[in-house]
């Protein structure tokens, strides 16, 4: 795919002209995949994450994937969205937010609920406070697919929503209704971006609520059987992280007025079954020398899933001109090499 023109001109203005970026949740998957980003585009960016589900290593991984003067504009602070005062802190010279920082997971809200809203209803609220108060030049936060629920439309368009339907996809939905009342109440107007399986370098491929891509990459190098919930013809809408990191950067620095106090979907627009990714993964490991080609094992549906998504990501192109760069399968091909990588690390650390 071409590069877009929108994300070029919005890098080259950024580059030109370096702001300050706060990123919560920057230890995790996407806030890692942003620090990166941001920091090879000279930008000075602090961090706050809490290591709940994110990891130091991401943090110094990018160190190392970035030049030294670059790693001096970074500033980490260890801290809980729960707290306000931390919040406040993290917000005090931020010119963007993007607040990453939720517990992710379906079956990680079903099992606990009541961290999960602490952390995505409270948190988010706490965010949104010291952000509005701090007089940020923007705010954009990581909102969900899940919050389509059970609406059966495809592709998911933005204004139509069925209910949720789990802990996890309340409390997404509860961060959009509170966002839209800041700008009603507070003329605060924020971006939420609709995130559709998102997946790339520094996903964490352990524990009981990793995402199918990491955790089956995994079991594909380890030479472990593979278990499809259900019939395998649920389908998610998988877009590559680099994807949604354009989405941010295009919206953060948005100068649009129209594009503020919106949704968005951020994804590629495509549908692939969970047997069609089994293939794809099983051949992309493949054309590196790696994985094998053992059947899957299918087992029950799981709880709280919905059966298929797919984003019409029309809104997002016309209002914040984004345009993804990687389709699914190019997106599985670059991250093959990370994946190969840390599971090397994995099985040396642990032998
Ligand atoms: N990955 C996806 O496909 C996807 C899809 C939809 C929405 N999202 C949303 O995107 C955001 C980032 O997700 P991710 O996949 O990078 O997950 P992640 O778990 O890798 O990252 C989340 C980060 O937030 C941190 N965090 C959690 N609770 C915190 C707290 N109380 N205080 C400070 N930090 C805290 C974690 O330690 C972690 O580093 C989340 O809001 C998630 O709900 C992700």
């Amino acid at each position: 795919m071409n590069v877009p023109t929108a994300y070029h001109s919005t890098q080259a203005r950024l580059l030109a002209e370096p702001r300050s970026w706060l990123v919560t949740g920057v230890a995790g998957f996407i806030g890692s995949n942003l620090l990166e980003t941001l920091l090879k585009l000279d930008q000075r960016v602090t961090g706050l994450d809490n290591f709940s589900t994110g990891h130091r290593r991401n943090v110094e991984e990018v160190q190392c994937l970035v030049t030294s003067d670059r790693w001096a504009n970074f500033q980490f602070i260890e801290g809980d969205i729960r707290d306000l005062n931390v919040c406040q802190t993290a917000c005090a010279h931020a010119d963007y937010v993007l607040h990453q920082a939720a517990l992710g997971s379906v079956p990680r809200s079903i099992q606990d609920p009541i961290t999960t809203n602490a952390t995505n209803i409270s948190g988010f609220l706490n965010m949104l406070v010291a952000a509005r108060d701090a007089k940020v030049k923007s705010f954009t936060y990581a909102a969900s697919s899940s919050t389509y629920g059970d609406h059966p439309g495809l592709p998911k368009v933005e204004d139509t929503i069925g209910k949720p339907l789990s802990p996890y996809a309340v409390t997404k939905y509860v961060n959009e209704v509170y966002a839209d009342v800041f700008a009603r109440c507070y003329g605060f107007k924020t971006i939420g971006l609709r995130y559709f399986n998102v997946f790339g370098p520094r996903q964490d491929p352990n524990g009981a609520y990793a995402a199918v891509i990491p955790k089956w990459t995994a079991a594909l190098l380890k030479g472990d059987t593979v278990l499809i919930n259900g019939d395998g013809e649920t389908s998610r809408d998988f877009c590559y992280v680099a994807n949604a990191v354009q989405a941010n950067l295009l919206a953060a620095t948005t100068d649009n007025d129209e594009a503020r106090n919106q949704v968005y979907n951020v994804a590629v627009g495509d549908r692939t079954s969970l047997n069609q990714l089994y293939t794809c993964l099983g051949e992309a490991l493949l054309a590196y020398g790696l994985g094998s080609t053992q059947s899957p094992q299918y087992r029950d549906f799981r709880e709280g899933d919905v059966r298929h998504s797919q984003a019409d990501i029309s809104k997002a192109r016309r209002l914040l001109g984004y345009v993804p760069q990687y389709s699914i399968l190019n997106g599985i091909r670059a991250s093959v090499p990370w994946y190969a990588r840390h599971a090397t690390v994995s099985a040396r650390d642990a032998g």
